[in-house]
């Protein structure tokens, strides 16, 4: 199958039973056996649901790996990843991570003996440079959220290799539509389904895509042992929303593409990044591993922190929200609402400024989604 083929079709073939085009809601906690000892592949939720079972195989099929493994959010698939270390393990990560999973590091995972080290990864010898005789992880998000800094996946690789760390990508916002990360020797891929995956911002989910044996088996363990499962009607919900994953990636993306342009070329606005603007510090990287931008841009005013409240204060048609990836656009203040908790120090050393505006540009009318920030910008 080619990738549009996949994302349609992978995975998923009528019911047995009844021949429904589309997997059944398998809402049930248990299974009943056919005699002691003999079940019909299924014996709890927790372990393996058949709609779930779908969606994981979907997912991998999408991701070009050999295992999907679902979780109840994006949250619990980093942090069943980590669940791959032990106490006194070290993981080198990306220093502009969504700030849930920093905060989760910080906050949570080195009171049980983990550490992390964050580096700017668009720079692989700062990477080279970070790891020690404990390391055992590199952990990656490219893009990532909100600066959009772009990580050199092959670079990633090598150094992995050479250091025999397991490598980790977060991918949430390329999307296996532009980016691919196993086809670069990734480990592990890990998705927010939240976002682009599922699409609507109908539901929280999470996934970890792997080509390895050992990953998977161990994984998949911590899944059932943990229980940080999605929900049959969201695994089903997630379904419904792939299916249209391409068609609304190549829209975010050209949308994306002409809001950029438009605000790089706007008096009111100091700076633009977009992974599609040559201006960008890593767009040659961009350019070379992803087949696509995305629908994320984050920009700073003129006259910073009050203008970029001016602006999210004053949009229509964009929603003032958390969240991104989902057919509706989305406006952003990463320091009061997605970094609200990392600490002002070091997300101003970070370079995530009190002025930056995030954007998630959705799928409407392009010419809407200008005029929104047209009139926004000039009230700003
Ligand atoms: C890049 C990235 N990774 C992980 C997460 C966490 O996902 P969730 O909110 O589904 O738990 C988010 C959420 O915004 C994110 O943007």
């Amino acid at each position: 199958m080619k990738f549009d083929t996949k994302v349609v079709r992978a995975g998923i073939t009528p019911d047995p039973t009844t021949g429904s085009i589309v997997p059944p809601i398998y809402e049930t906690a248990t299974y009943v056996l056919d005699e002691v000892g003999k079940d019909k592949g299924f014996d709890y939720t927790r372990s393996t649901n058949p709609t779930r079972q779908v969606l994981e195989a979907n997912l991998a099929a999408i991701e070009g790996g050999a295992h999907g493994i679902c979780y109840a959010s994006g949250m619990a698939a980093v942090d069943s990843c980590m669940k791959l270390l032990s106490a006194g393990d070290h993981v080198v990560c990306s220093d502009d991570v969504y700030g849930g999973v920093s905060r989760h590091f910080n906050k949570v995972l080195t009171r049980y003996g983990l550490s992390f080290t964050y580096v700017d990864s668009s720079e692989p010898e700062t990477v080279r440079q970070a790891i020690r005789p404990e390391t055992r992880m590199l952990w990656i998000e490219t893009p990532t959220n909100p600066l959009l800094k772009v990580t050199d996946l092959h670079a990633m690789s090598t150094i992995a290799k050479e250091h025999g760390l397991y490598l980790g990508v977060d991918s949430t916002f390329a999307t296996p539509v532009f980016l691919r990360p196993l086809e670069f020797g990734v480990d592990i891929v890990m998705h927010s389904t939240t976002k682009y995956l599922s699409g609507h911002n109908q539901l929280i989910g999470g996934v970890v895509v792997t080509d390895r044996e050992d990953i998977h088996e161990a994984m998949k363990f911590v899944q059932k042992t943990i229980g940080a499962v999605p929900s049959p009607f969201d695994c089903w919900l997630t379904l419904l929303g792939l299916k249209t994953l391409h068609l609304r990636m190549a829209r975010h993306a050209a949308s994306a593409q002409r809001v950029a342009e438009y605000l790089e070329s706007h008096p009111k606005v100091r700076s633009v990044t977009y992974p599609g603007l040559p201006s960008h510090p890593q767009h040659d990287i961009a350019k070379a591993q992803m087949s696509g931008f995305s629908g994320m841009i984050s920009f700073e005013l003129e006259g910073g922190i009050a203008a970029g409240t001016a602006v999210m204060n004053n949009v229509e048609l964009m929603g003032l929200a958390e969240s991104l990836g989902a057919v509706e656009s989305m406006i952003t203040h990463p320091a009061t609402m997605t970094h609200a908790e990392v600490p002002d120090e070091e997300r101003r050393a970070r370079g995530l400024s009190d002025g930056l505006v995030r954007l998630s540009v959705g799928i409407e009318d392009v010419d809407d989604i200008l005029a929104d920030l047209d009139q926004a910008l000039a009230k700003a």
